[in-house]
């Protein structure tokens, strides 16, 4: 039996992506390979939203293809955002690579890959590897989702991502996702919810709908009681028996309104997480980065949803040393996270994305500066959220119980409503079950808790 091996950079789109190009493989009669090394098929699935994550993809596909000179019919492939934005380059970069398919044809890899290495498996001499290479870069089939979708299930876990949109329309000056991802179209409720119940027949209990800018799904959609497309969305899929957990990523400020904060209110399944992206605390550099909202704006959401739901907790990303970031500016960032008292935050040093508005603006901060701002911001991060963590031991949560810890098997992991993990004996505790837990101790990011 032949096997895949994908490994995924990027954003939880690509990991559901790769989880979908996985079950095509299986429904080919693939086996999923637990590392490179045996593969007859390696597929890095990428991501282009920094130079770093772009140059981590280079640097392990030549790396492997370097490595592959005793098993010549191994076939190659980048998929996914960078295989999007930079196409036929990538060949030249890497001249053992066979195959790269860009993010609108996940229904094709399976196909190219197979078609390739039975192709070369037939032929005893290997013929020049380089003549079968095969690009796909084009949307030949706007819905992909319902073919792939009749492969599926593939879980094996209790928590799966369901992408309910694609693409990006908003063109934030410093980033290349509308560019790799394609214009923005949601998906039909009636397909979401079909996907939803078979996942949860399948024994997901925790499903994150996933979208650049999952609010503005069903935008289109009227106003209904107060209530639009997304909230009436999120209702349908709470209806779901079987289902537990609820969660979104990533929300955007515009047309943020007041459904969705009411949402938290009472909707039950609906976790007490939020990851809300701020960006910058400086209307100056938001108004820079085209981010259609002031800080105040921001603040009054993360206040009203800490009143919908007080127990919400609140994680965001935040780009340091984006151009003309002074240090005034900076400063009402660091300002912002202190007042806001974020659970955690992703914090990214600006990173010139070609062909985006930011990467050709005056005032580019140096390397020295965006790490300097870098470091400063991490620390007060870091001491807010081990604060808030901190502050949980002796409290009684529900945890969705993972699998086992990542750093000592003998132990089970789990995740707390507010997304945080936390490690319990194994006890009579099952995977996939919800359990009362009672935190116990806390060492900064990690939580023990006893059931
Ligand atoms: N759609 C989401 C963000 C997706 S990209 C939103 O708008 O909220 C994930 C994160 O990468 C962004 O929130 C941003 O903080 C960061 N990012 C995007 N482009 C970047 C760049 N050029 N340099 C540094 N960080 C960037
Ligand atoms: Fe990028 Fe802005 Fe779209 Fe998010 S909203 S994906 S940051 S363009
Ligand atoms: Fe990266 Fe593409 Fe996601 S650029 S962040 S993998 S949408």
């Amino acid at each position: 039996m032949p096997s895949v091996y994908i490994k995924t950079y990027g954003c939880q789109m690509n990991e559901r992506d790769s989880e979908q190009v996985a079950a095509t493989f299986l429904a080919g009669g693939y086996s999923l390979a637990e590392s490179e090394a045996g593969a007859d098929v390696v597929l890095i699935n990428t991501c282009s939203v920094r130079e770093k994550a772009e140059l981590k993809a280079l640097g392990k596909m030549g790396m492997l293809c370097s490595q592959s000179g005793e098993r010549p019919w191994v076939v190659f492939g980048f998929m996914g955002c960078m295989a999007q934005s930079k196409a036929r380059e990538l060949f030249d970069a890497v001249p053992r690579l066979d195959v790269v398919t860009g993010t609108h044809c996940y229904h094709r890899v399976f196909q190219l890959c197979d078609g390739l290495l039975k192709q070369r498996l037939a032929s005893v001499s290997h013929p020049i590897l380089r003549r079968g290479a095969q690009l796909c870069e084009v949307e030949d089939l706007p819905d992909a989702h319902s073919r792939i979708r009749d492969h599926l299930p593939l879980r094996t876990s209790c928590s799966a991502y369901v992408s309910i949109m694609q693409g990006c329309e908003m063109r934030c000056s410093y980033c290349i996702v509308p560019f790799t991802r394609g214009a923005e179209r949601s998906r039909s409720a009636a397909d979401i919810l079909d996907e939803v119940r078979r996942l949860v027949d399948s024994g997901v209990k925790e499903v994150t709908l996933l979208g650049q800018i999952v609010n503005r799904y069903g935008r289109e959609e009227p106003v209904i009681d107060g209530r639009g497309g997304f909230v009436r969305l999120l209702e349908a899929v709470h209806e779901v028996t079987g289902l537990e957990r609820i969660r979104f990523t990533s929300p955007h400020p515009i047309g943020f309104r007041e459904d969705l904060v009411r949402a938290f209110s009472y909707l039950p399944k609906l976790c007490s997480h939020i990851h809300f992206p701020m960006q910058s605390g400086s209307d100056r550099i938001l108004q820079l980065m085209r981010r259609p909202y002031r800080q105040q704006k921001y603040v009054e959401l993360c206040e009203a949803m800490r009143a919908a739901r007080p127990d919400l907790a609140i994680t965001t990303d935040i780009i340091v040393g984006f151009p003309g970031e002074t240090e005034e500016d900076y400063l009402l960032t660091k300002a912002a996270v202190e007042h806001i008292k974020f659970d955690n935050a992703f914090i990214f040093q600006y990173s010139p994305r070609r062909g985006t508005p930011a990467a050709d603006m005056p005032g580019q901060v140096c390397l020295r500066e965006k790490e300097a701002r870098n470091h400063d911001l991490l620390d007060t991060v870091n001491r807010i959220a081990i604060a808030r963590n901190m502050a949980l031991v002796g409290t009684r949560q529900e945890i969705l119980v993972d699998g086992p810890s990542k750093t000592n098997s003998s132990r089970l992991q789990g995740r707390t409503s507010q997304n945080k993990p936390v490690i319990i004996e194994r006890g009579a505790a099952r995977v996939g079950e919800l359990l009362p837990i009672t935190i116990r101790e806390c060492t900064g990011f990690t939580l023990y808790g006893e059931a």
